[in-house]
């Protein structure tokens, strides 16, 4: 039999250099990756298929009625590591791989589905795949461009796919229950000795793209007090999101992308793109959360005699697992005489989306060090193949 370890480091060679992973959305690392998951698909007598969103989704059309749908991602960030969401889809087809071996025969069909565009990285599209999946309009995005300035039309024309014809890719209707397995991501497994993490919730998020305007000027010749320095207020802002976060208990705010136009050592900038990220864990959080740093950016703009605007680029409500499922998973990982504990999750997943339309659930093995989105991302070939066997267990017991 193949092995999950095996599979996960082939996975790992589909990128467009090191270090690390990098495997955009819609990129062609993307789709020689899904053209050798789909044969692994086939491997084990499923039929794959690449859906009108990008997803690819396998199935084992066992049984009758709705199937359970296993998955995660296999888009990473840039220079990420080899198992955010890789864990969920190989993890998942380790599992199907094991229900044959243990001679299961399901009263239902089992999917198993890599959704596109998990991560946001390239077009600012995030959770693309899931959303269509669930039948939520996400179009009107086809103009947007990656750094590139390719726009989400062009890359999904490489692919022979429209973004106007996503909703084709609606298949939640035939789909019972998700189950999600992925990496922590986080530090609190390894530092408690716990096998599997049990996931209860998944954090709210919101997403901005924010242009600060200025006046691009000569930068000796403009005395102090009369410069309109874009970065310089832009700088202001990522302290005060930060700020903001820092003052609220489970709250994180994050600036990853920042621009600068014209872009001269001896030029005031005019121009300052930045992205912020806004997570808490409660509706009620991400609220004051959101209404916190967008007066404080406000202010900032106001007092440097800056132009503001803002676009809202995502927004995800916090999701609440099934308590159905999270008790499913804990009597599957006593069955594989693993300790599991509960806990909430900082990381967005593509379960956030799916539970907002059927019952859903998320298991989580530890990382090393508690690092992820990045080339030192790790967990070890034990933890990956006891939580695939946990949510092999789980699924039986939800087909059987
Ligand atoms: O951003 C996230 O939380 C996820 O890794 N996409
Ligand atoms: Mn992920
Ligand atoms: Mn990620």
């Amino acid at each position: 039999m193949r092995t999950l370890e095996e599979d996960m480091q082939t996975l790992a060679g589909f990128t467009a250099g090191g270090p690390g992973v990098t495997r955009l959305a819609w990129s062609p690392e993307l789709r020689a990756a899904y053209d050798w998951l789909a044969g692994r698909c086939r491997e084990l007598g499923m039929e794959a298929e690449v859906d009108a969103a990008g997803n690819l989704l396998a199935r084992w059309e066992a049984g009758s009625g709705p199937a359970v749908l296993m998955g995660s991602h296999i888009d990473t960030v840039p220079q990420g590591g080899r198992f955010d969401g890789a864990l969920g889809v190989m993890g998942g087809l380790h599992a199907i791989r094991l229900l044959r071996e243990w001679g299961v025969r399901p009263r239902r069909p089992v999917w198993l589905v890599a959704f596109m565009d998990e991560e946001n990285t390239r077009f600012n599209t995030a959770l693309f795949g899931s959303r269509s999946f669930c039948g939520e309009d996400v179009g009107g995005l086809g103009g947007r461009r990656d750094a590139d300035g390719v726009t989400l039309t062009d890359a999904m024309a490489a692919w022979g796919r429209d973004p106007e014809r996503h909703g084709e890719a609606r298949r939640i209707d035939a789909v019972g229950q998700y189950l999600e397995l992925h990496v922590e991501q986080g530090p609190r497994l390894e530092a408690s000795g716990t096998d599997v993490g049990v996931v209860t919730s998944i954090v709210g998020l919101v997403g901005y793209r924010v242009r600060v305007i200025g006046r691009t000027n000569h930068a000796g010749t403009t005395p102090m007090p009369l410069r309109r320095d874009a970065l310089a207020g832009a700088a202001r802002m990522v302290l005060a999101v930060r700020d903001e976060a820092r003052r609220r208990e489970d709250a994180t705010a994050n600036v990853g992308v920042i621009t600068v136009a014209p872009g001269s050592s001896n030029v005031i900038p005019g121009r300052c793109e930045l992205s912020i990220d806004l997570r808490a864990p409660s509706s009620q959080g991400v609220r004051e959360l959101d209404e916190g740093c967008l007066a404080a950016l406000a202010a900032i703009a106001e007092e440097e005699g800056l132009g503001l605007e803002l676009e809202e680029t995502y927004r995800v409500a916090p999701a609440p697992m099934s308590g159905e499922l999270v008790e499913a998973i804990e009597r599957a990982a006593g069955l594989e005489g693993a300790s599991a504990a509960r806990m909430p999750s900082g990381a967005g997943h593509d379960a956030m989306v799916l539970a907002a339309h059927v019952p859903a659930g998320m298991l989580f093995v530890p990382s090393r060090g508690g690092v992820s989105h990045s080339p030192d991302e790790h967990s070890s070939p034990e933890h990956c193949e006891l939580g695939a066997r946990v949510m092999a267990r789980a699924v039986a017991g939800l087909v059987s």
